[in-house]
């Protein structure tokens, strides 16, 4: 067995702990230059107008919603193969998720059943990039406009992934990125949220404020959203290594990808579109379980016992969720009291996301591994197919 290879990796050296030092000296932590020039700079990397920084990428998202006014009993679309968080900001913005199925190669959420989901209730739509693929943002965006749906881009997955050459966060009405430890980039925990629009980033920043406009004016419900000067001092850093650390996200993958599709026969490669630069959060497949007569649990755990860590998301859709199928999310039955029709998630079944789902495995290809360290993994993968 060789060394353990770690499926994820922050890359953080001298520089960010030059710019974390630089920050605590200076005294001044919260709402100050670093911040600001951090926005200005993600907004130029994504090629938007506005960035407004948080300090999470749910704090983005339940920002975001509450910017587009998005309210009680409003529905919004989302697909259940993503991080729970895009469905609990809908929740804490009073509002009610409603699920619509993915697309099965590009596992992002399927404009055509999107549109059969709408109804005169439907609000926002949330397209998430998952696993740094795009979603089909052309379509996304023309049946929303036809609709007169919002459309907030979950990018938590996706920094720097393009979609027909303009970035994502850049397409919708506003982007949410994360920048969580073990994300594209990092800043620790931390948010972006990008818009075009002059009057969502200026309620965006009023929001994440406590909704206050100078000192002790509260004008609308807010929050303490803040990023922090520390924060964004990391991010700084982070940023201008981004495009380096994609590459080698992207090489990796696709070094792992093009081996496995000629050796692994129990394993499905996802289908990259042409028009789409994916950025690999994770180099996901599909375990094809009959092929290999085994579960993906089993899997994942022969890869460990190997040496090879793997993440195993999502194992469920989310509408299994017990919070959801229980109407729980806060006391008195709100959200759901405010619904404008009955909802009860025991009733959603959605096939492509029930095809997929806990069968997905995100292989290791962070920008620190060496090809023997790539070359290991397929060999391991080998090895479990054979038995061994
Ligand atoms: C798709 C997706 N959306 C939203 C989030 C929430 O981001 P954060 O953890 O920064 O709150 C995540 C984080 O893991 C995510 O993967």
């Amino acid at each position: 067995m060789g060394e353990n290879i770690k499926v994820a990796k922050p890359f953080v050296d001298e520089e960010e702990v030059e710019a974390v030092k630089e920050v605590l000296l200076s005294g001044h932590y919260v709402s100050g230059p670093k911040v600001k020039e951090f926005e200005e700079k993600f907004a130029e990397y994504i090629g938007i107008k506005h960035a407004v920084a948080v300090n999470s990428g749910t704090a983005a998202l339940h920002v975001a919603l509450a910017s587009l006014g998005i309210g009680p009993g409003d529905e919004v679309i989302v697909p259940p193969l993503t991080f729970f968080s895009t469905v609990s900001a809908v929740l804490h913005q009073n509002a009610i998720p409603v699920f619509a199925d993915v697309d099965l190669e590009s596992f992002c959420l399927d404009p055509a059943d999107f549109e059969r989901k709408i109804t005169e209730n439907t609000k926002a739509v949330i397209p998430v990039h998952i696993f740094g693929n795009a979603a089909e943002m052309d379509e996304i965006v023309k049946i929303a406009k036809e609709n007169d749906v919002k459309v907030i881009e979950d990018c938590a997955q996706a920094h720097g992934t393009e979609y027909k050459g303009r970035k994502v966060g850049s397409i919708g009405n506003t982007g949410c990125f994360s920048f969580y430890a073990t994300k594209h980039m990092t800043t620790g925990e931390g948010g972006m949220i990008t818009t075009d629009s002059d009057e969502i980033a200026e309620k965006a920043k009023i929001i994440r404020n406590h909704g206050m406009v100078g000192r002790d004016q509260h004008v609308m419900l807010g929050y303490n959203y803040r990023m922090s000067e520390i924060n964004a001092a990391i991010g700084l850093v982070q940023l201008r290594k981004l495009e380096k650390l994609n590459e080698k996200r992207i090489e990796n993958s696709l070094y792992l990808l093009d081996r496995i599709k000629e050796e692994v026969e129990w394993l499905r490669v996802p289908e990259i579109r042409d028009y789409v630069r994916h950025t690999f959060f994770w180099c996901p497949v599909i375990v094809l379980e009959k092929e290999i007569g085994m579960t993906t649990p089993k899997v994942v755990e022969k890869l460990k016992d190997h040496g090879v860590e793997v993440r195993y998301r999502y194992r469920e859709p989310l509408y299994k969720q017990k919070v959801l199928l229980d109407l729980s999310s806060y006391p008195k039955g709100c959200p759901f009291s405010c619904a404008r029709r009955q909802i009860d998630y025991h009733n959603v079944f959605l096939p492509n996301v029930e095809k997929i789902a806990g069968k997905i495995i995100g292989l290791p290809n962070h920008p620190g591994l060496t090809k023997e360290e790539l070359d290991q993994v397929v060999e391991t993968l080998e090895k479990i197919g054979r038995g061994v």
